[in-house]
């Protein structure tokens, strides 16, 4: 029994359930790209869990990369500031950019990303594609094309999300019991 178990209130996708979702989604996301120029991005860190076994189902070639963007700092609650802390090395211009994230909440995080870095980089197209949708929480106006699962209006943690950088190693997704930030 992990010691992190006693600060989690209910376990809302176990470990089988996430795989057999990202299985489902990598296929979908195999046909689309199909012919296509691929690059799959994943914004750190929060979705390097998920990264690491969707590309794995993306059966194409691809390039990888990844950008480190913090707008909610340690609070459990988005400040709607976006800071770019390590960009991309590739050159997105004319290809096909699928974002892999952990979650979208307000969808000002991806908005930004999308406008003004890889649009106005020339990308020929930008989707993304996230383990959790949390529709309630949005703000901007973000389509999520790809999601394995939609989220309740909680704090979540464990496969990659964080709580003060803690819980992403937690092979499960599970709510966060509201005494550990509040
Ligand atoms: P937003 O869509 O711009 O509000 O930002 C989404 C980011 O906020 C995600 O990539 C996470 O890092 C973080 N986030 C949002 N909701 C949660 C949650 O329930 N648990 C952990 N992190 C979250
Ligand atoms: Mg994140």
């Amino acid at each position: 029994m992990s010691e992190m178990n006693k600060d989690i209130e209910k376990i809302l996708f176990t470990a089988e359930e996430i795989e057999e979702a990202i299985e489902k989604v990598g296929k979908i996301i195999t046909e689309d790209y199909r012919d296509k120029n691929l690059v799959v991005i994943g914004i750190l860190k929060g979705s390097v869990v998920f990264f690491a076994d969707a590309i794995r189902k993306i059966d194409l070639p691809c390039e990888c990369d990844f950008m480190s963007v913090s707008s909610y700092g340690n609070a459990a609650v988005s400040s709607g500031r976006v800071l770019i802390n390590k960009d991309i090395t590739t050159v997105v211009e004319g290809k096909d950019v699928l974002i892999l994230e952990d979650i979208v909440d307000t969808g000002k995080t991806l908005a930004y990303l999308r406008d003004h870095v890889f649009l106005s980089r020339g990308a020929k197209s930008f989707e993304i594609c996230s383990l959790l949708d949390k529709p309630s929480g949005r703000v901007a106006p973000v389509d999520v094309k790809y999601k394995c699962f939609e989220a309740p209006n909680e704090f979540l943690v464990g496969y990659g999300l964080d709580y003060a950088e803690k819980y992403r190693n937690l092979p499960y997704i599970g709510v966060l019991k509201r005494e550990v930030y509040m």
